[in-house]
């Protein structure tokens, strides 16, 4: 099948590791013009050039932080300069951190907010004027299993994640007039730096070995696995490609069944 992605402007937030990173690879793997973005410099050009040698594809990078507005502009402007305007956008960004209701302040649920939801907002509103100009586009948010499941631990995630898939939603009612396609794709556990490191805080605060810690959370796995940041990235380029034609306001979970709910 061929994607419809050579040639084309994507630009991927949070992308110098994990989940963002994977998916940019995907992207360069299609001939894509990929732009990462995230904050620390080094770390952008060592997975720019890791994406390089892995697809023989020019990287380009910008360096960001998704909760500063100048820098989201700064962001999509570079990615449009490279590419030749924008036709696909990922939205990501760092995950907020963990604890229940009693733990936060107003000031960290407005810094969560800025990360995980006021990010993706601004990032469409930038990117649109490039997407209208060519008359399509592609939008994929990255969010999480919680979607539809809270996970119990993870209030400003859970919160937060939600609001990206109402305005997921909304926005694929708004935008199909201008051939914009918006899905979120939501990962389960997939085995990124993050989950590594959260998987080694549980261990530590249950005086358990990391390795029982995992095995609890496969135990909830169907596929009785972690999933690869590979596997995660495809099911991302895919809707984020002009191959999808018809799929938009989807929550696609790529969580090897991890999630009861239909
Ligand atoms: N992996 C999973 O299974 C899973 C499951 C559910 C949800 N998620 C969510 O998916 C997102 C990505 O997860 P991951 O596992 O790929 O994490 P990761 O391996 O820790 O990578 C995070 C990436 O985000 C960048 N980043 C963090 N804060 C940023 C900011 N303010 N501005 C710009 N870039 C920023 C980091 O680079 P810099 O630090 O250099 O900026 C890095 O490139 C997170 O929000 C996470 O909570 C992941």
């Amino acid at each position: 099948m061929d994607l419809g992605l050579k040639g084309k402007s994507v630009l991927v937030t949070a992308a110098s590791k994990g989940l963002g990173k994977a998916s940019a690879l995907e992207f360069a793997r299609e001939g894509a013009l990929v732009t990462i973005a995230s904050r620390n410099l080094q770390e952008l050009q060592k997975a720019a050039a890791d994406i390089e040698e892995a697809t023989g594809q020019k990287v380009h990078i910008a360096q960001m932080d998704v909760t500063r507005a100048e820098d989201i502009h700064h962001a999509v402007r570079e990615a449009a300069v490279f590419g030749n305007g924008l036709d696909v956008l990922v939205t990501n960004a760092g995950g907020p951190p963990g604890g229940t209701f009693d733990d936060f302040t107003d000031e960290t649920w407005v810094n969560a907010f800025e990360l995980n939801l006021l990010s993706a907002v601004r990032l469409i509103r930038a990117s649109l004027p490039y997407m209208r100009e060519k008359g399509a586009g592609r939008i994929v948010t990255i969010t999480s299993s919680s979607i539809k499941q809270p996970i119990p631990g993870l209030i400003l995630s859970n919160t937060f994640r939600a609001g990206i898939n109402g305005l997921t939603k909304s926005l694929s009612m708004e935008l199909a007039e201008d051939n914009i396609l918006i899905n979120t794709v939501a990962p389960g556990r997939i085995a990124t730096d993050r989950v590594a490191e959260l998987d080694h805080l549980k261990a530590e605060q249950k005086g358990v070995p990391v390795e029982e810690v995992k095995a609890e959370a496969i135990a909830q796995i169907p596929l009785g696995r972690y999933g690869s940041p590979e596997e995660f990235g495809r099911a991302v380029v895919f809707l984020g490609s002009f191959a999808n034609s018809y799929i938009t306001g989807q929550a696609v979970l790529v969580d090897g069944g991890m999630v009861k709910a239909f």
